[in-house]
């Protein structure tokens, strides 16, 4: 992972905003009628990588889901809706957020359930990594973002680097790679 930014300025925030909207069924939930985190967490990846389309203009995969805050339950019969936005665009690969509100089917009232944040790395259909546009942040938030976004970057990085190197330093005592 490096931590240049090279690929001109061509997209704005807004133009990669994307939405769904999803009613929560049984299939959905638990056994006590709450959404499954992991159905809302295919619901995040699949709105993130809309923002990341948009953004990129070719094929992306995910390659980090981070920090997920599951704040409030979702339960059957909830109108689940999700908004996603490029915070930041890197070399071949974007951050997009990912922010999930319920809206009660009877009041309309909107309650904000959970928030995300997923990298998504864009490649061509030989699935050869491709550079991506910039990104210009307009609003106060979306320069905020911006800037958070970068910082996540940096947490990730040496995250990674972090764990390579405890890797290197316990697989000489355990040769079984499924317990290293
Ligand atoms: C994601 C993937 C393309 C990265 O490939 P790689 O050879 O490890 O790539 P590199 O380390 O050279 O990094 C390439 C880019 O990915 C980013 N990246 C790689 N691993 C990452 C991670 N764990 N978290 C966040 N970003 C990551 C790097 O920061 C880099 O971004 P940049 O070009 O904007 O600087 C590769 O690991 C992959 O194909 N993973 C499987 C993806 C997948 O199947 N997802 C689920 C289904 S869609």
């Amino acid at each position: 992972m490096s931590s240049t930014e090279t690929g001109p300025i061509a997209r704005t925030v807004a133009s990669t905003q994307s939405e769904m909207t999803e009613i929560i069924l049984p299939n959905d939930a638990n056994t006590l009628g709450n959404l499954l985190g992991g159905r809302l967490m295919h619901f995040i990846d699949l709105t993130g990588a809309m923002a990341a389309y948009r953004h990129t203009r070719t094929h992306v995969v995910t390659a980090a889901m981070d920090h997920i805050d599951f704040i409030q339950p979702v339960h059957v019969g909830d109108l689940l809706i999700l908004k996603s936005s490029v915070n930041r665009a890197f070399n071949t690969s974007v951050e997009v957020g990912v922010k999930v509100w319920v809206e009660h089917p009877q009041t309309g009232s909107m309650l904000h359930v959970a928030s995300a944040y997923l990298v998504f790395v864009a490649i061509d259909k030989d699935g050869k990594r491709q550079k991506v546009p910039g990104l210009q942040p307009e609003t106060a938030n979306e320069i905020r973002r911006y800037g958070d976004a970068l910082r996540r970057r940096e947490y990730r990085e040496a995250e990674v680097a972090r764990r390579k190197k405890a890797k290197a330093a316990t697989a000489a005592q355990s040769p079984d790679p499924i317990r290293s």
